[in-house]
This record gives C-alpha cells, structure tokens and sequence, in this order.
C-alpha cells in the first residue's frame, strides 16, 4: 500500500483536518510529511519544501523553533499537567490578559473550535437568547453543530439546531440590521473574523499592504465593526471578534488594534504558540465570569473544562512566542514579506501574460490568491495547476501563511517557481487546463458529497 492507501485505510479523510486531504492537493504533491525546520517541511523520502501552508496557519515563526522548542520541553520536565492549576497557566493568563486591557479573563484551550463554541455557549447564558449570527462570506468557526450545520456538510446535525444559527453579509450593515428586525430578542451574539481578503472599511480600500494605512486610514473606528458593534450594543447582543487567522498576525494585539476596535468577547487560536496545541477565549469580566465559581449562589455555567486544557508545555511555547514577537517585531517582518510577495507575484504573472487570470491580494500579512480561467471565472482546475506547477518547483502553497523564517532566499525562490509555473498556466490559458494537469483538480471543502 503507498501513504495515501494507509493514511484512508486507518484515519477517516485520511488526515486528522480536511484541509490537509488529498482532495484539496494535486497528485504531485507529498502524501505524508516527516518533520518541519524554519520555513521548509520534509516529506517521507526526505524530500525539501518551502511551505506556506505553515501548519494551517499556526507557525508564526518557524518550525522547530529551538527557543520556543525549549520553553516547552522545560514545562514537560516540570510534569507538563498537574493536578492543580500551574504558575506556567497563570503566567500565560496574565502575559495574554497584558496583550488585551479592555479583556479581564482568558479561559484556555487546545483547538480554536473549543473557543467559539464556547463564547457562542456564554453569550446565550448572559443574554438568554438562543440565536447567533455569522457572515456568510466566512468559511469556518467551528467544527461544532452550531456552525457545520448551516454549510452543506450538515449530515448528522438536527434541524432545530442548526436553524438557531444566522447568515449575514460582511461588509453590509443592512443585512444584520435585517436579521435583528427579523428576530427581535433573539439573537444572543454575533461573531465574526475582523478582516479576511477584505477589509471592514466602507470604503473601497486603497491600499492592504501596510499596517499603517488602516492605522491612519479616516475610516479606521468608523468602518463595518464599529457598526457591528453599535447594533450588538442596540439590540443587546455580546459582539464577538473570532481573530483565529488575524490574531498574531496582524498585530500582536491582533487585528482588533488595527481596526482600533473592542469587542466583548475574542477567540484566539493558531499563531499563539508557534504550532502547540493552545486556543483562547478572552473577554470582558461581566461575560466570562459566569463561568466562576465565586459569586455566591449564581447559577453555574459549565464553560471549557478539559484534562488536557492545562498543559504546561504549550502554555510555555506561548510565553515565549510573546517575548519573541516583542523582540524581533515579528508582525512587521511578516507585513513587508508579504507585501513584496503580493507585489512580486502580480509581476511575475503580468511578465507572463497571465495577469488577468492569477492575481496575488490581500493583507501584507496575509496574502491570498486567485485563479481564473480563460472566461475571467475563479476556477479550482487553474488552483490545481497552480500549485501541481509550484511543487515542481519544490514550493508548498495551498494557501499564504508567513512566518518569521521566510526570508529574502525564500521569496526568491518563491518568485522563481512562480515564473516556471505561470509559464505553463499561460499556456493552459491558450490550449485547455486538462492537458497540463496530471489528476483530479482539488475540490471544496464543504461539498455535500465526495
Ligand atoms: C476563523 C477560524 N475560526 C475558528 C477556527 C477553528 O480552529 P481550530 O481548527 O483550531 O479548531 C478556524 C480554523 O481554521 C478558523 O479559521
């Protein structure tokens, strides 16, 4: 049997995430990866790429990043669980608790999923409400039956429960206006990410390839989550800000400073802790704090309470990560880096004639591209030869996240296999995407059927 055979034949999907599944690769590249250093991963015959996939997006500075390495390994000599709360537990809540003043109290976990869940569990205790709305436009929040239901993978989810769950549009205040007229006092909160390819600004942005120019942009406290907020604030729902992509990325106070904007809870996930397993959920006192047990006679609410919630050695890699992002303004290199991606690509592809069919955008931060087809439509065949091209050229791109150890060898060699694989996506403009492909395209995610 070869990796893939072993991998379906013993986990379902064949991977631990559906984003890290076959269906959402091309055929060339490595079934199976062995170990990670810096901004390269290796696969099972030691085969080196340079990867943006990053860990889904949870390196921030690297892999196997020895200071963060040996923060954790120091917490698993220490016993890496113990029986009580830790000291490395509460100087991870006050370092996190220093990073957001307008939050009063963190409560930790191991996946972001467990972090929504939970402010969308604590929103309808305060508010005794049971409905929640999220953008239509954003993918994911959780794997949990409050979001999975409401995407075409809402197998095994009871209507009743997903019908609680709310779609409006990002940027269009009228669509949530909407939602709230259309169920008065029942909507318990509303969550959404700050920013994705788009910005919250009303205005059509200029320029996304600096910090600085949402930090003195006019509409910066006056732009679309500023106006989630005043409505929440109207209608008395908690407003949710799920900075599980924008989160030590944007900022190291996340994309909340960028858009100068406070929201009542936050969730926080990959990018804490360097790839260990750490989520958190910080909020406002009044909120988080009916999940305590000191207020004498309140009625309890069971919020995140796991065995492995307090594991030492992934609270030790967080407050390292801090102390390095501090140290090295590690949000800065990944604006700049980003930004001369973005701004190379688009080059390469114009220099290739295929500038009206792959396009680089996004956040310096977070760059995104896009593929289209000879009609101007965004096409998954064109994504597929995209990356198929760019792993021949030994770079792992199923999506942009940066780190600290891209560099300016890194981007080199990025926009080297780019001019190699936009040459044969010009050709497949001219003479059919088929021809080139060597399998499947790659599928989405959330298709109802395989
Ligand atoms: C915006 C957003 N929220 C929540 C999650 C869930 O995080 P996790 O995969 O750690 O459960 C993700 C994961 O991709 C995400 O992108």
């Amino acid at each position: 049997m070869n990796w893939s055979d072993r991998l379906h034949s013993a986990i379902p999907g064949g991977a631990h995430t559906y984003s890290r599944g076959d269906d959402q690769y091309p055929v060339n590249a490595p079934p199976i990866l062995a170990r990670g250093k810096g901004a390269y991963v290796w696969d099972a015959d030691g085969k080196k790429f340079l990867d943006y996939g990053m860990g889904l997006r949870a390196i921030t500075l690297g892999y196997a990043h020895d200071a963060v390495n040996a923060a954790a390994i120091a917490e698993i000599e220490k016993g890496n669980n113990l029986t009580r709360a830790s000291l490395t537990e509460l100087e991870a809540a006050e370092k996190i608790l220093s990073l957001f003043p307008w939050a009063s109290m963190v409560k930790f976990a191991k996946n972001g999923s467990i972090v929504t869940t939970a402010a969308v569990k604590l929103a309808r205790a305060y508010t005794g409400r049971t409905h929640v709305a999220v953008p239509a436009e954003q993918p994911f929040f959780t794997y949990d039956d409050w979001f999975i239901g409401t995407t075409a993978m809402d197998k095994g989810i009871p209507a009743e429960n997903k019908a609680l769950s709310l779609k409006f549009n990002y940027n269009d205040i009228g669509s949530l206006e909407k939602l709230f007229a259309e169920h008065p006092g029942k909507i318990a909160c509303v969550m959404l990410e700050p920013a994705t390819s788009v910005s919250p600004c009303s205005a059509s942005c200029a320029s996304m390839l600096t910090p600085n120019s949402c930090a003195t942009c006019a509409n910066r406290s006056t732009n679309f989550l500023h106006q989630v907020k005043a409505l929440c604030k109207q209608h008395g729902a908690v407003f949710v800000l799920d900075e599980m992509i924008t989160g030590f990325r944007w900022d190291l106070h996340g994309a909340m400073k960028v858009y100068d904007i406070e929201p009542d809870l936050a969730t926080f996930g990959k990018g804490m802790a360097n790839g260990f397993a750490l989520a958190a959920l910080v909020g406002k006192k009044e909120i988080m704090d009916l999940g305590g047990i000191r207020t004498p006679g309140a009625e309890r609410v069971f919020l995140i309470s796991t065995t492995h919630g307090s594991e030492m050695s992934a609270f030790g890699a967080f407050n390292k990560c801090i102390d390095i992002y501090r140290e090295q303004a590690v949000t800065d290199h990944l604006w700049n880096y980003g930004r001369r991606l973005i701004e190379g690509l688009n080059d390469v592809s114009k220099a290739a004639g295929t500038g009206d069919h792959f396009l680089a955008h996004g956040f310096g931060c977070s760059p995104y591209y896009t593929t289209k087809d000879k009609d101007g439509q965004v096409s998954l065949a064109f994504r597929t030869l995209w990356s198929q091209e760019l792993i021949k050229g030994g770079v792992l791109m199923p999506w942009v996240a940066l780190s600290l150890a891209h560099s300016d060898a890194e981007l080199e060699h990025t926009l080297n296999a780019a001019r190699n694989a936009l040459a044969v996506y010009a050709k497949a403009l001219n003479d059919g995407v088929e021809k080139h492909l060597v399998g499947p395209a790659i599928k989405p995610v959330f298709r109802k059927h395989n």
